[in-house]
Parts: structure tokens; sequence; C-alpha cells
């Protein structure tokens, strides 16, 4: 028996975790981890939400909120998400508490004292006009190794290259668009290049690393390494434990690895074993696993090994099996494109195992997978369903029927080929387990399901028993022990459904308590069976999630957007700031709409121009008159009061043109709430790139500004009629303005 300590990536708390991260670093942690509980191993499993850094801020900033509201709020969906997929861990804990500073600050001022951490003057970016030092995400620009655009100033998005200020190429500010300077400003470092021969070293131990984080640590090193600032100029994060360094924080990255750490440490203590972690992190005996996502590759490679070497006496990783990605519809999954495939929504349709069994199976180990509802579908029925489901209902039901009980063994012919398949499934499966190979783990498991559905059908168990019942018992009795075998080895995958079926053989103690040695044992002929229940059922995906890439892009399809003019406007009879319009948007009748337009346009103003129009919302009553549409206008709260202007195309389209951006869209009723979701907004964007049904736009200069549609946090959609029509105001107003 071992130790063993498992560590597992920190989810950003500025978002909810969808799919993409369960099966790029929860997952494969919960399957590792159950595994090594059963085969009698001791295992910590650690994490939290990390919840500093300019992730945190930015999206606060982008929601009106505060840091602190935001990575609380995110920390407990994200904690409740994870419970909800069965993924367990020993502590689930957050970066932003008492526990994990006073760790952070201690490991400060340990390598502060040992000079693996120094002072130096450096350039950061400012924005002169915001008058700010824009740290890491408050910086975009062009990656200077791969020409990816929009890339964050800390690290591309695409390429996993790490910057420093000043190396990205045509920065932005995300505010301001603005150019940045580079000012100087006092950091902290670490001292890494102090570290570069044990590093190598340490790098070249790992011959059993997977390729793809050997290939990238390795190229990291191979210039040599280089001291890194490990402070910024924010307010948000652990604090330095210095005087005078109040305006600044440390580096997000630097203290959310330590996370590992307090987490150990926060355990010990929550289970009256203070000294607990000690044995995890100062036994050389214990192994360290770092489950993560191929982005966090260098962090984990080389920057916490580096802190490691500088504090002494820890354990360094011995492996890190960092997965690729889980792509949808050929995107990376993102925080807000993780939309259709949330997990509270996936969880709410299908079984727990189900997503757990296709994530296993498609799991992005060794290169990006995709993420369809059509193969999920596919995978389930056809696997899950089909072989294992199938498999353990008819072993379990005939036998019951039939039986009652479980029958006695037979030690003759049959059984040994039955025998010599379920051991030689466990030693490929063993081997794949403890080298984290679950994708090949699964694998080995369903083709056990597969044999066992292939020798109960030679075996014709319904002609036997009116043959020879005797001779029946025997066949069951062996089809029992690969059920047996099936749920103990599927139970790490599914641990859930394992575990009934494991129950309907009539064992008391739980799978994890028996162990793997379950597999192979014998089953105690006798024991009575009771009636079992199908554990899996085919999934039906509905039509819309097969179409549905992301759930504020296909709320942004469900609007039918059209160009109207306005025939007539009157006023209301009892409603002050209402208007009564007619708006012909190309159909026999013009459109009655009811709009709180009168505080800000006359009726001159109004008739005669072109505006835009929601067309099919289903027709409701505003104040004694239908209105059936509503007029798309943007709304400024800040200039001098509210000032609020209708929508107009940039070129004088014909009226009922379609606004939707070159996108197939449906014009079926929609409910006001199906497009409150929906978020669009004023963007100065003149030959800024625009992503349009995936594909790149550039939008004409002559639309200084355009309205776009957030179909999700990295991309947005210009309204437009899918050629050079745009949707535009009239008059100047601030980025970021409502659109309703
Ligand atoms: N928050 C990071 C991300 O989502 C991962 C941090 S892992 C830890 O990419 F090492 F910092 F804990
Ligand atoms: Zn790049």
């Amino acid at each position: 028996m071992s130790k063993i300590c498992i560590n597992i990536a920190w989810p950003y708390a500025n978002g909810p975790i969808h799919l993409g991260h369960v099966a790029g670093s929860l997952l494969p942690p919960d399957i590792f981890g159950r595994y090594n509980r059963l085969i009698g191993n001791e295992v910590l499993v650690v994490g939290g939400s990390d919840q500093h850094g300019t992730p945190i801020t930015v999206t606060a900033e982008k929601e009106g909120s505060t840091p602190d509201a935001v990575a609380d709020r995110y920390h407990k969906i994200n904690k409740k998400a994870i419970e909800d997929m069965g993924i367990q861990y020993s502590l689930f804990t957050k970066t932003n508490c008492a526990n994990h500073f006073e760790v952070v600050h201690n490991i400060f001022n340990d390598l502060l004292k040992k000079d693996y951490l120094y002072e130096k003057l450096t350039d950061q970016y400012y924005c002169e006009k915001c008058q700010k030092f824009l740290p890491d995400r408050y910086v975009e620009g062009t990656c200077p190794k791969c020409g990816k655009e929009d890339t964050r100033s800390d690290q591309c998005d695409k390429c996993g290259t790490t910057f420093e200020p000043g190396d990205l190429i045509k920065p932005r500010c995300i505010h301001c668009k603005g150019e940045p300077v580079v000012k100087q400003s006092n950091q902290f470092f670490l001292r890494l290049s102090a570290f570069n021969d044990q590093l190598t070293d340490f790098i070249d131990s790992k011959d059993y690393w997977r390729p793809n984080v050997k290939a990238f640590t390795a190229n990291w090193l191979k210039d040599g390494l280089h001291d890194r600032a490990i402070t910024r100029d924010m307010s948000w994060g652990v604090p330095i434990p210095l005087p005078g360094w109040e305006d600044k924080v440390i580096y997000v990255w630097f203290e959310a690895v330590i996370g590992y750490l307090s987490a150990s440490i926060e355990y010990s203590k929550n289970v009256g074993k203070p000294d607990l972690w000690e044995e995890y992190w100062k036994d050389p005996n214990t192994k360290h696993y770092y489950f993560i996502g191929k982005d966090n590759i260098p962090f984990h490679s080389i920057i916490w090994p580096g802190i490691l070497i500088g504090i002494g006496g820890l354990n360094l990783p011995y492996d890190i099996p960092a997965n690729e990605y889980l792509m949808f519809k050929g995107g990376k999954l993102s925080k807000s494109r993780g939309g259709a495939i949330d997990i509270p929504s996936v969880l709410s349709k299908y079984d727990v195992d189900a997503v757990r069994y296709y994530l296993s199976i498609n799991m992005p180990d060794t290169h990006d997978s995709d993420f369809t509802w059509e193969d999920f579908q596919t995978k389930v029925n056809n696997e899950l369903v089909s072989a294992l489901g199938n498999y353990y209902h008819r072993c379990l039901s005939f036998t019951q029927k039939n039986f009652g009980k479980i029958p006695g063994a037979d030690s003759k012919e049959g059984s040994k080929e039955v025998i010599d398949m379920i051991r030689l499934t466990l030693d490929e499966y063993n081997e794949c387990l403890s080298h984290c190979d679950f994708k090949k783990g699964i694998k080995a498991v369903m083709e056990l399901a597969r044999f066992g559905n292939r020798y109960f059908d030679s075996m014709k168990p319904w002609a036997l028993i009116k043959e020879n019942k005797e001779q029946c018992g025997k066949v069951l009795n062996n089809n029992l022990m690969i059920v047996k075998a099936l749920s103990v080895m599927a139970w790490p995958f599914m641990p859930r459904s394992s575990e009934r079926i494991w129950k309907d053989l009539g064992y008391k103690e739980s799978i994890e308590k028996s162990g793997l040695d379950a597999v192979t044992s014998k089953l105690p002929a006798g024991r009575g069976l009771s009636e079992p229940m199908p554990v899996y059922k085919k999934v039906e995906i509905p039509k819309e999630e097969e179409e549905d890439d992301a759930s504020a892009f296909a709320d942004f399809k469900k609007a039918d957007l059209r160009v109207g003019q306005i025939v007539s406007a009157d006023n209301h009879p009892d409603a002050e700031k209402l208007f009564l319009m007619k708006i012909d948007i190309g159909e026999a009748v013009p459109r009655q709409i009811v709009a709180g337009l009168r505080a800000y346009y006359s009726k001159e103003q109004l008739v005669g121009r072109k505006m835009i129009l929601v067309s099919n919302l289903k027709p409701a009553k505003l104040r004694g008159y239908m209105s059936e549409g509503m007029v798309l206008a943007a709304d400024d709260e800040a200039i001098g009061g509210k000032s609020v202007q209708l929508l107009r195309p940039t070129k004088d389209v014909p009226v009922g043109t379609k606004m939707n951006s070159g996108l197939e869209n449906s014009s079926a009723q929609i409910e006001i709430k199906d497009f409150q979701n929906v978020k669009m907004v004023v963007s100065k964007t003149s030959g800024k790139k625009l992503l349009c049904n995936s594909l790149e736009i550039e939008i004409p200069k002559e639309a200084p500004k355009v309205i776009t549609a957030v179909i999700d946090g990295d991309s947005a959609i210009a309204l437009s009629d899918g050629k050079d029509c745009f949707a535009t105001v009239d008059n100047e107003m601030k980025d970021g303005a409502g659109v309703r």
C-alpha cells in the first residue's frame, strides 16, 4: 500500500465550469483516485477554485460586480457541479482564504530569505488614457510566435507561449482599445535561473511523461530559464507581505500552484491531524500527480517544481498527465461557449454515468477530441446501453427469473475461457489505469462486455435451461463472474451505476471496500438475487441540442431581425411615454408596435426612417394596444442622463431585409424571455475582425460603430445582412452600451 497525492488544476472562479473542464482535468483524476483506492492505496485529492488574477477582475468589471462576489459565486456553483458529476476530492477549497494566504506568505518570506526572490524595476503595460497598469488579460494583441490575434498578454491561448510585457505585437488596452505604453514598475522576481540545472535533471528523468508534456517542457528549457515577475500592479489577489507594497499583489500563477500545498494543509487541519500533509509532501515514496489541461503545462512542469526546489524538502511532481482539449463544433470550449453543455443542464437531461462514460471513451488524452451530441447519443446507445447495460441486464434477469439465486460454479470446460478473459482484461486494465491511460482502460472494460455478450449468445442459456438446468446454472455463474468483474472495473468511471449492479449481485459492502481483488474472487453460490432493473437508458437528443453550439448563440439565431421603415407614429392615448407606430417590414400590412420612445424622438424624426425590428416576438398587449414586435434601440445611461438611439442599417437596404448576420435562423415565434439572453452592445469596430458564423469578417470603415451580439465571452457577431450592411447608431455612443 502506498500514498498517492492527486492534485487537480484549480478552475478559475470566473464562470461556470463545463464539460471541457470535466473531460480535460476533473474526470481523469477522479478515475485515477478511485482506481488507487480500489487497489488499496491511500489517496489525498486536493484542489479548489482559483479566485485571483485578471480572469476574475475582468469578469467582475464585465458583470458590473466585484471580484470577491464573482469569485464566491462561481466557487459555489462549480463546487456543486463537481459534486454532481460524482467527482470526489478530499478537499475542494479556494485560494481566497486565510489558510492559503498564510501558506503563500510563508513561502514568499522563505524564498525571499534565501534570495530566490528579488526586486527589480521592470517594464509593465500602462494605459495613459485609463491611467492604469494593465497586467495580463488587460492587454490583448497578436502572438509573436504563432500570429494568433486578440490573444492575452500573459499567455497565448492558441500556442501556449507565455509572455512578458512588451512581447505582444500591436498591444491594446481591453478597455479603451488604445495602445498601452510600457512603464517602469518595481516587482518581485522569482530566480528561476538558479534552478536551471536541477530542473533540467528533473525533467530528463521523466521519460514516462506524455510526449506533449515532455516536449512542451523541453522546449521551454531549451533556451535556459528566465527569472519571472511574480507580482502585479493590481489590488485583487494575495497581498505582498511587506510594507510599501500595498498597491501590488502576488501574481495569480505564483500563488495558485501553492494552493496544492495549502489545500493539503487545510485538509489535515480539518480532519484533526495537522501533520498529515507531511506524509504526502515529505515522504519521498508518495507520488504526486497533477491533472491539468495543456495550457497549464509550464506552470506545473517548471515553475511549480522551481518553487518546490526553492522551498526544499517537498515532493516534486511524479507525473503530469496533461490532457488536450475537448472541442465543440470545431472550437475550444470557453467559459461562456460551454453554455450549451454546461453541467446543470446536461445533468438535468442525462444520467451522470452516461456523461462520464462518454467523456471517458472520448477523452482528449493525446489529441483534442470533439464533443457532438450525435456522437454522445451513438456511444451511449450503442456501447454503454447495448453492450454493457444489456449484458448486465440479460445475465441478472435471466438468472434471477430461472434460479432466484446465484447458481453453482463450474470448474471444468467453459469457465476457464471466461476466467482467462477476465484475468487478461484485468492485466490490461491495471496497465492502463496505473499509467493514466484511461481511455484505453475503459475500452478494455467494454471489450470484456462484448466478450460476455458473445459468450452468453454462444451458450444459449434460454435453450439450455430446458435441456440441462444444472449446466445452464454453471454457464450463468460464468456470466455473473463477468458481470461482477465489469462492475468493479467500471466503478472508477461510472461509480453510481456500477455500485447498483454490484448490489444486484447481493453484495452488502461497497465496491471500494471490497477492492479490485473482487474482480476475480469466487461468487457466493446460493445467495439470493432480487429482481434487477436496467441500469442504463438509451438517450434521445432533442433536435435543438444537435444544432446548439452555445446557448447565447442559439438564442440569437432564434430572433428574426428585420429592417423596417416607420410609416406612422402617434401618441398612445393614455401612456405619455409611448408611441403607437406602424412599421413596414415588407409584409402586406404594416406591423403595429408600441414603443417607449417619446422622451427621445419626435414624430417627425421617426416617420420615414429605417430601423430594425425583432419581428417574431409573440404579440403582446402594452397598455391596451397590441404590439407585434420590438424595436431595437441602444441605450446609454452614462452620457448626461439617458440617451436612447434607434438602430439603423448602414445601407439603404429594402424593408424586410434579414439582419441575422447571414445565419440560418428560424422565424418561429419567440417569447420575450428567449430574447433577453441575447446580449447586444454598441462596439467601435472599424477595421476589427469579428467572428461571424465561425468566419472572420472585416467590419468596413463606413460603420464606425456597429452593434454586435455577444455569442460567447471571446467572440461576437456583428449584426448585418450577412453581406455589407451593418446595424449602427446615428450619434456617438459609448462602447458597450446595451441594446434592447
Ligand atoms: N486557474 C487555472 C486555469 O483555469 C489553473 C490553475 S491550476 C493551479 O487555467 F495550479 F494554479 F492551481
Ligand atoms: Zn501563439
